[in-house]
C-alpha cells in the first residue's frame, strides 16, 4: 500500500517516536540482500504519539542515519503510524477496476469522520464473492493530509525525496511474507510495539484482514519505572533495556514490567474484541512480535500464556542475504526486531507501481 507513490524507491527509512532506522535491500537473484541498515536514537520529546514536536532534531537524525549507513541515493519510503489513521475494512459491491476509485471514494465519505479533502486515501482489494455481482472487501486507509505533509517535510529538508509513503502496519506485513510464507495459510496477528504506538495488522493468505493502531508501547514501561523508582525517564530507560543503572537492580524494575505488561495484554484483549466484532469468524492462530517491546525478558511467553497461542518476535532477516563480514550476524539478530517496519519499507523498492 502507499498513500503516493511516484516512482521506484531505493531504501526504507522508518521514522519511528524513539530512533529512526534506514534498511536498503537489493534484488539478489530470485531473493533479497541487505545492502546497507542503520539506526539513530532520537531524544524522547521530539516525536510523540506520531506526531513531530521538534522538527530540526528529527532532520539532523535522517540525515545522520543515512550517513552512518554510508547510502548515496536520496530516494527513500517512509511511513507514518497512529490511532489517528484509519484502517477499515469495507464491503462494496462488485465494480470494475476502473470504477474502484469512484466507488470507494463515496463509501469513505461513510467511514471516515473528516472532510475527505483533508485526508490522503488509499485502498486495498482484499476478497471478494465468487462470480458476477457479489461484494468485494476493500481495506481502506486514510490519514489526514497535515500529518503526511509533517513527515514528508522533514524527510525532504533532511536532503531526501519521499518517493512512496506508507503505513507501519502494511510496511510489517511486507516484512511478514517475505520471511514467514510458511505461515500463508493462518491468520496471524502481527504486533509491532514501539516506544510510544502499538500497531496491528492481522493478515490471512496475503491481505490484511483488521488492522489498528493504539497508543501504547516502551514509554508506558518507561514512564512506569521512572515513577516507581523515582529516577529521570533516561535511567529507568536504560535500566529496562538492561543496561547497568547505578542503584537500579533488575528485581526493583519487575513489578512495574508487569503492571504495564498486564495493560498490554488488556490493550491486546481489546484490539482482538474489535477484531472479533468485524464479523470475521476467524481464530487468530499466532501472534508475530516486533519493535523494540519484543526485547524485554519474557515478553513472548507472557503473552503466550496470557492468549494460549504461539508468540514469535519477528526475524526480519531470516530470508535476506547478508554478508556476515560486513553486517554481522548476532548485531542482525538482536536489532532485528526493531527492523521490521524498515526491512518492509526496503522491499517496496522493487514492486511499486508508479500511481
Ligand atoms: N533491549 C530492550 N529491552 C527492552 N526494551 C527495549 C529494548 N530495546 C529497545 N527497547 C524499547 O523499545 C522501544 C523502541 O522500539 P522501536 O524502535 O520499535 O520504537 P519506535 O519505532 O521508535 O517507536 P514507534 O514505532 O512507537 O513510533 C523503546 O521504548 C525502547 O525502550
Ligand atoms: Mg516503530
Amino acid at each position: 500500500m502507499g498513500l503516493f507513490s511516484r516512482k521506484r524507491a531505493v531504501f526504507g527509512l522508518d521514522v519511528g517516536s524513539s530512533a529512526i532506522k534506514l534498511v536498503r535491500l537489493g534484488k539478489n537473484g530470485k531473493g533479497y540482500a541487505l545492502e546497507a541498515f542503520a539506526m539513530v536514537d532520537l531524544p524522547p520529546d521530539a516525536i510523540g504519539e506520531g506526531m513531530i514536536k521538534d522538527p530540526p532534531v528529527v532532520v539532523d537524525a535522517i540525515k545522520e542515519v543515512v550517513d552512518k549507513a554510508g547510502v548515496k541515493s536520496r530516494e527513500a519510503v517512509i511511513s507514518v503510524s497512529g490511532r489517528e489513521l484509519i484502517m477499515k475494512k469495507i464491503q462494496l459491491p462488485k465494480v470494475n477496476p476502473k470504477e474502484l476509485g469512484d466507488a470507494i471514494l463515496l463509501e469513505a465519505e461513510h467511514h471516515i469522520n473528516l472532510p475527505i479533502e483533508e485526508v490522503y486515501l488509499d485502498h486495498q482489494v482484499v476478497g471478494q464473492s465468487p462470480g458476477q455481482g457479489g461484494t468485494m472487501d476493500v481495506m481502506l486507509v486514510a490519514v489526514k493530509k497535515t500529518k503526511i505533509n509533517e513527515y514528508v517535510a522533514v524527510v525532504e529538508e533532511a536532503g531526501l525525496s519521499p518517493v512512496v509513503v506508507d503505513v507501519d502496519a502494511f510496511a510489517l506485513q511486507n516484512q511478514f511474507e517475505v520471511n514467514n510464507p510458511e505461515m500463508a495459510a493462518e491468520a496471524v496477528a502481527l504486533i509491532d510495539i514501539g516506544a510510544s504506538i502499538m500497531k496491528t495488522n492481522v493478515v490471512r493468505g496475503g491481505f490484511s484482514i483488521f488492522a489498528r493502531d493504539i497508543a501504547f508501547g516502551g514509554n508506558n514501561y518507561t514512564r512506569a519505572i521512572s515513577q516507581r523508582l523515582n529516577i529521570p525517564f533516561e535511567k529507568a530507560e536504560a535500566a529496562k533495556r538492561g543496561e547497568e543503572v547505578q542503584g537500579v537492580h533488575w528485581d526493583n524494575l519487575v513489578p512495574s514490567l508487569e503492571a504495564v505488561s498486564r495493560e498490554l495484554s488488556l490493550e491486546i484483549q481489546r484490539t482482538f474484541d474489535y477484531f472479533a466484532s468485524t464479523a470475521e469468524s476467524e481464530r487468530i492462530s499466532r501472534i508475530m512480535l516486533s519493535g523494540g517491546c519484543a526485547k524485554l525478558p519474557g515478553i513472548d511467553e507472557f503473552l503466550s500464556s496470557s492468549w494460549g497461542i504461539p508468540v514469535e518476535v519477528a526475524k526480519p532477516f531470516q530470508n535476506i542475504q547478508f554478508d556476515p563480514n560486513r553486517f554481522p550476524a548476532d548485531d542482525l539478530y538482536a536489532t532485528g526486531p526493531l527492523l521490521a517496519v524498515a526491512v518492509g519499507l526496503g522491499f517496496r523498492q522493487e514492486d511499486d507501481k508508479p500511481a
